[in-house]
């Protein structure tokens, strides 16, 4: 990003305009993608699209051919992970992804998992997961809160996954949901989730790179916790010495997860 545009940006945050500034974005957004969402809809007339304000509010882009594509790749990408790391039981799996939005992602796994997996997903926006149990069969939906506990038993899941979400969370918050997670895993289930690291650092100001030499963690707030432009980075020496200390740490690849420039975590209980 430029430097004027991120002072702009910056200075938006700080006066608490960023609100109205995201309206204004989804409105271009939604002109830009109109053509194309007509396109994309005479061509796949059977495939569910979420309210468009959901799929602005979970990533920005109201755009049904991203939604479909990046969700279908990612979901191909979680399943060789999945085998790969739960290959002593592939059938019959419990899977759970926290902060599913408007199902991008879990609305194919139960297609490439195969039968016999069990798969939920948690949100704590209500309308997107109004949505997605009207919408995505095969799938349980819940809604949790800003903070834990989900609505779920302990020690249930074999695998766990989030994409963006500790991206968009104080670091109070992400703690609370570390353990959380860890508490619902079974022993031995993996988490596979990701973070903004190092990969972001080009877009931070010099006071937050020193915050996250010196920290760990960078939060920009003044906007709703939890939303898209509440931002979060963590250094991965922080995750894997701190926040993520109660897991294992199978892999860690910088910047690597499909349709996005997150790192990408695998963690073992
Ligand atoms: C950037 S979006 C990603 C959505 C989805 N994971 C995907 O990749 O398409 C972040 C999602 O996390 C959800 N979220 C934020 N904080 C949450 C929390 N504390 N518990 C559950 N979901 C949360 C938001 O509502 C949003 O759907």
């Amino acid at each position: 990003m430029n430097k004027f545009l991120a002072m702009t940006n910056r200075a938006i945050r700080e006066l608490g305009l960023l609100n109205a500034s995201e309206n204004i974005r989804y409105f271009a957004k939604v002109i830009r993608c109109y053509w194309p969402n007509r396109q994309f809809k005479s061509a796949h007339p059977e495939f569910k699209t979420p309210p468009r304000e959901l799929a602005f509010d979970a990533y920005s882009a109201p755009d049904w051919d991203f939604y479909k594509t990046s969700g279908e790749g990612t979901a191909a990408f979680l399943a060789t992970l999945i085998k790969q790391y739960q290959s002593s039981s592939p059938d019959g799996l419990k899977v759970l992804e926290w902060g599913c939005g408007p199902a991008r992602v879990i609305r194919h796994l139960p297609g490439v998992l195969g039968a016999g997996t069990d798969v939920s997903g948690s949100d704590y926006n209500e309308k997107s997961i109004t949505w997605c149990s009207r919408n995505i069969p095969g799938v349980t939906f819940l809604t949790n809160e800003l903070n834990p506990p989900l609505k779920l038993s302990g020690n249930c899941f074999d695998v766990c996954y989030s994409i963006s979400v500790f991206t968009h969370l104080s670091n109070d918050v992400c703690r609370a949901w570390v353990k959380e997670i860890y508490r619902v895993l079974k022993h031995g289930g993996i988490f596979i989730t990701t973070t903004n690291g190092e990969s972001k650092l080009e877009d931070l100001f010099p006071d937050e790179i020193e915050k996250y030499r010196s920290e760990g963690v960078v939060v920009r707030g003044n906007f709703e916790e939890g939303k898209k432009m509440y931002f979060a980075c963590h250094s991965p020496k922080y995750l894997a010495e701190n926040l993520f200390k109660c897991f294992e740490v199978l892999e860690h690849r910088s910047a690597n997860f499909p349709f996005t420039a997150q790192d990408m975590w695998v963690l073992r209980k």
